[in-house]
């Protein structure tokens, strides 16, 4: 049974604790600490005999484990001194706030002994992880093209530090669009050059953007293109990805939780619409079938990544997103808003 310890008792923290009901007979939460007692003792209130602390290094003698869910400007420190105590660290994204931060993490990374992995959530949701197979093994043939569109709302009442530059690390791209830069990278290998644009009208308690333009070219020759906004007062994508490929157009409906293949053309060559449905989809227009659905129960993401965190504790593996495999993604955030700076495109080659 590994003993874990959460750091920082907001709305993250709150999603891992009521989501990891599951994983009840490999961990269990034995300490919270959070600067703000309440919602340590909140959160601790749920498990008998757990911890409640505002100083989280009055935790390390009662924990293995930690998740470190505080804001981004805190990453780096804490970090430091829960590998230091030689505690398992499962981090929230982002990593830290400067490559400088990031690298030291990197060069106190020891894992598995103590494991560091980041919490690139979207990397375990059963339905994105699909969709990247289909275009990393080409399913449908090449992908030449990518559109991921996250559409959110979210202001202050959440928390006031997300508006902050400085405690955020940038807008919403760095915080949130985060997560998609890191999936198109996995999905579609080395970047070339890409822009970036950013606005925080729609959402004026920013600081730097709320709304966030991506276009990126990739070494395959693919494009790809990211639009994220914490603005949205209505929506009708969602979360929805479309792949363009040769043998087709994917689309992932984050809503309805399914990826549909859409295609009009009707060659002899190509498999037939009935052997590419999903177990008991209907088959009832001529272009377009739905090849995955997301389970009613089961396959949620933290609770996937928190299996995968424990997996590399108890069978003593390196995380598959490691503190150095997490920088690629800062990095071609760095550049895009450095390259937004200057009114140019950013060259992302070496990335
Ligand atoms: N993976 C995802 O999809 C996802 C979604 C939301 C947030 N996050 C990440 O989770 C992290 C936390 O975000 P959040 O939305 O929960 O923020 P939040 O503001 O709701 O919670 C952060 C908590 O940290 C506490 N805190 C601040 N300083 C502390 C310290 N020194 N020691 C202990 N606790 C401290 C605050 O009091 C607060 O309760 C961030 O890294 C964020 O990017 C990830």
């Amino acid at each position: 049974m590994i003993r874990v310890g959460m750091i920082g008792c907001g709305s993250m923290a709150r999603n891992h604790c009521v989501a990891l009901q599951p994983l009840a007979e490999r961990m269990r939460f034995t300490a919270f600490a959070d600067i703000d007692p309440e919602r340590a003792g909140a959160a601790a209130a749920r498990y008998p005999g757990a911890l409640a602390v505002k100083d989280y290094k009055l935790i390390f003698d009662d924990v293995d484990a930690v998740v470190i869910a505080v804001p981004h400007d805190l990453h780096h420190r804490i970090g430091l001194d829960c590998l230091k105590a030689g505690k398992h660290v499962l981090m929230e994204k982002p990593l830290a706030l400067t490559e400088g931060e990031c690298r030291e993490l990197i060069a106190a990374d020891h894992s598995p002994h103590p494991v560091l992995m980041l919490g690139y959530v979207m990397r375990h949701n059963p339905m994105w992880t699909r969709f990247g197979e289909c275009l990393r093994d080409e399913t449908f043939g090449k992908v030449f093209h990518v559109s991921i569109w996250t559409e959110q709302y979210t202001d202050t009442s959440r928390a006031a530090w997300l508006g902050e530059a400085r405690r955020v690390g940038g807008g919403q791209l760095f915080s949130h669009g985060c997560h998609y830069i890191d999936l198109l990278l996995h999905w579609l290998g080395d970047p070339v050059c890409g822009t970036h644009i950013g606005t925080n009208l729609g959402t004026p308690w920013m600081e730097r953007e709320g709304t966030s333009d991506v276009s990126l070219k990739f070494a395959s020759g693919a494009t790809a293109y990211h639009f994220g906004t914490w603005g949205a007062r209505g929506t009708r994508l969602g979360y929805a990805v479309h792949a363009h490929c040769t043998e087709g157009m994917l689309e992932l409906d984050g809503s309805a939780g399914t990826i549909t293949l859409h295609r009009s053309r009707t060659d002899g060559d190509l498999p037939a619409l009935e052997a590419l449905a999903a177990p008991g989809e209907a088959l009832d227009k001529p272009d377009q079938v739905v090849v995955y659905r997301r389970p009613d129960e089961g396959g949620k993401a933290v609770v996937e990544q928190m299996a995968a965190f424990l997996d590399c504790i108890e069978q003593e593996r390196k995380p598959e997103i490691s503190a150095a495999a997490s920088l690629r993604s800062l990095q071609v955030i760095w550049k895009l808003y450095e390259a937004e700076e200057q009114m140019r495109v950013a060259d992302l080659r070496g990335i």
